[in-house]
């Protein structure tokens, strides 16, 4: 039986006594009246009571123009993330100019509302601006990496809870027998010593901030993630090593609720290795796609990626490493899943990724979510 055929037989079954609690899909309870969501009962008091730190990424625009959207944010998180507004292409959009308009707005509305922030990202192949292809040599690339990460990261120094310093610098694909990303500007213009310079770097800028690296496709226990997760951790191994300051492994978790792979070895291998290596753990990007699923019913859907939730961040939260769970997005409504770019097999089906539906009402997800956290050890 593959895990899709288990879950869907777990979803549907509510008297599932048989099975570990842990892992049954059907949440307990799913009452969703306000009052039943939010203080006592809202994903950040539940999460606190074990000790850890629950969120999602901001889109900034909707922070500026959306009061519900405000008000969920305040209500159910202790940490959030800017999708968009601390990278590398917004903060520096031009050679000697920077924007922090976005990245502002986040951090002053976090501080005024107690809730802690992460810094996502510095240093990355993707969201870099138009300028930096035709600028960016060589001989200039250290000093432009070093210069961004001086002027960012000090502007809001003490202010962050953990910085991605490095994103996605893994990909087997590139051929390597390391695994990095040579495809990436910063390894062709500067080569693998990159990632040392950045973290050092990130150090003197903010030296209260934990140092994240962040990846993606490491979580479960097919064989292509199963080397990437090794990769990544040959890469942390070396950093550690040569004495890189590095504080934590950054899980993105973009999951699948077609696949059929389970997550038993690579939730073990991801809390094993990062213990080792004394680095704490943080789910980063949470969100599940289920463009793969045939039934177009959205309670089926939702029942099935809840299950996904359950499944991962039980696992996850069976170590006490993992010292954060964050969601990449708040509301389907405005999940990056949504593009159509990512709606492949159903084109004209919005997807269900996340704990909160168009209206702001919470999904099973959501309350997927809550028991993990109800059934984790304290850290
Ligand atoms: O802000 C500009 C707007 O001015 C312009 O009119 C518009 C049209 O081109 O683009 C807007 O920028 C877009 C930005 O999202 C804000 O909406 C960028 O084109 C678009 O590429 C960017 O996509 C983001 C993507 O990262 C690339 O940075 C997604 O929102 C964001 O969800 C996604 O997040 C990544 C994580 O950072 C890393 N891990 C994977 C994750 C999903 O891809």
């Amino acid at each position: 039986m593959t895990r899709r055929e288990w879950l869907r037989q777990a979803a549907c079954s509510v008297v599932t006594a048989g099975i570990p609690a842990l892992l049954r899909a059907e949440p307990r309870e799913q009452n969703a009246d306000p009052a039943a969501i939010t203080g006592a009962g809202s994903l950040k008091a539940h999460a606190t009571a074990r000790g850890l730190l629950t969120g999602a990424a901001v889109n900034t625009q909707l922070l500026r123009t959306d009061p519900k959207y405000r008000e969920v944010l305040t209500q159910q998180y202790s940490i959030v993330v800017g999708e968009n507004c601390m990278k590398f292409g917004p903060t520096q959009p031009k050679p000697d100019s920077y924007d922090f308009n976005d990245a502002d707005s986040l951090v002053s509305f976090a501080e005024a509302n107690n809730i802690k922030v992460r810094g996502h990202n510095f240093v990355w192949h993707e969201a870099l601006p138009d300028w930096f292809a035709g600028t960016a040599t060589k001989e200039n690339a250290k000093k432009l990496l070093v210069d961004h990460i001086m002027t960012v990261g000090s502007r809001y120094r003490g202010k962050i809870h953990s910085w991605d310093v490095v994103n996605e610098a893994i990909w087997i694909q590139d051929g390597r027998p390391d695994g990095l990303r040579s495809s990436s500007p910063w390894f062709e213009l500067i080569g693998p010593e990159y990632l040392d310079l950045a973290f050092r770097t990130a150090r003197q800028a903010d030296p209260n901030a934990l140092l994240t690296y962040n990846d993606y496709g490491i979580e479960n226990d097919s064989e292509t993630e199963t080397r990437k997760r090794a990769a990544v951790f040959d890469l942390l191994k070396r950093m550690k090593a040569s004495g890189t300051p590095i504080d934590a492994l950054g899980v993105q978790a973009h999951l699948d609720a077609a696949s059929t792979n389970s997550f038993n070895k690579g939730t073990r291998e991801l809390r094993d290795g990062a213990r080792h290596l004394g680095l704490q753990v943080f789910i980063t990007e949470l969100d599940v796609k289920d463009d793969g699923l045939d039934d177009d019913d959205p309670a089926t859907r939702d029942r099935e990626v809840a299950a996904v939730y359950r499944s991962f961040v039980g696992r996850m939260l069976e170590g006490k490493e993992v010292k954060a769970v964050l969601t990449w997005g708040v509301s389907d409504a405005h999940s990056w899943l949504n593009g159509k770019r990512w709606k492949v097999k159903h084109p004209n089906r919005s997807q269900r990724p996340l704990p909160f539906d168009d209206q702001y009402l919470p999904k099973p997800v959501f309350f997927a979510l809550r028991d993990s956290f109800d059934e984790a050890k304290r850290r």
